[in-house]
């Protein structure tokens, strides 16, 4: 990430503010529905539409990219933790989190399309790359 992404990224997330759960539990249910093959990571929860456990988790999401966006000089050390647990114990195929990276962006698109400019657009899809590269990188 250049130091152009770093602000783009950083201003993107000043501007969805206390918006960021809504977006995390939006991007699930788009990747749910989108991408059916995720739901096999969550037999556990309930998926039907407005799901408690769908928000609860989406805001949980939202949270660790805020952690990230707000730490973007050392996302591997903001998401330590959480690399650990996707990597150790939850085991899910990396290929998944393109396609919650790509349906992040989709919710930004319709929700704030004048956000998503092609230059924020890039930096946010090189910064999601990114959280998704730390999450798998102790894969082993
Ligand atoms: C759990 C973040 C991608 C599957 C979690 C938790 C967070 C998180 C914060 C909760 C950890 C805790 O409770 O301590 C993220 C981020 C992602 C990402 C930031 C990418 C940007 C994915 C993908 C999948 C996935 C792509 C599978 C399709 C899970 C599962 C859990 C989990 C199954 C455990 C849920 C539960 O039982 O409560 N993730 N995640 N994650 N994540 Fe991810």
């Amino acid at each position: 990430l250049s130091a152009g992404d770093k602000s783009n990224v950083k201003a993107a997330f000043g501007k969805i503010g206390g918006q960021a759960e809504e977006y995390g539990a939006e991007t699930l249910e788009r990747m749910f529905a989108a991408y059916p093959q995720t739901k096999t990571y969550f037999p556990h929860f309930d998926l039907g539409k407005g799901s408690a456990q769908v928000k609860a988790h989406g805001k949980k999401v939202a949270a660790a990219l805020v952690e990230a966006a707000n730490n973007i000089d050392d996302i591997a050390g903001a998401l330590s933790k959480l690399s650990d647990l996707h990597a150790q114990k939850l085991r899910v195929d990396p290929v998944n989190f393109k396609l919650l990276g790509q349906c992040f962006l989709v919710v930004v698109a319709s929700r704030n399309p004048s956000l998503l400019t092609p230059e924020v657009h890039a930096s946010l899809d090189k910064f999601l790359c990114a959280v998704g590269t730390v999450l798998t990188a102790k894969y082993r």
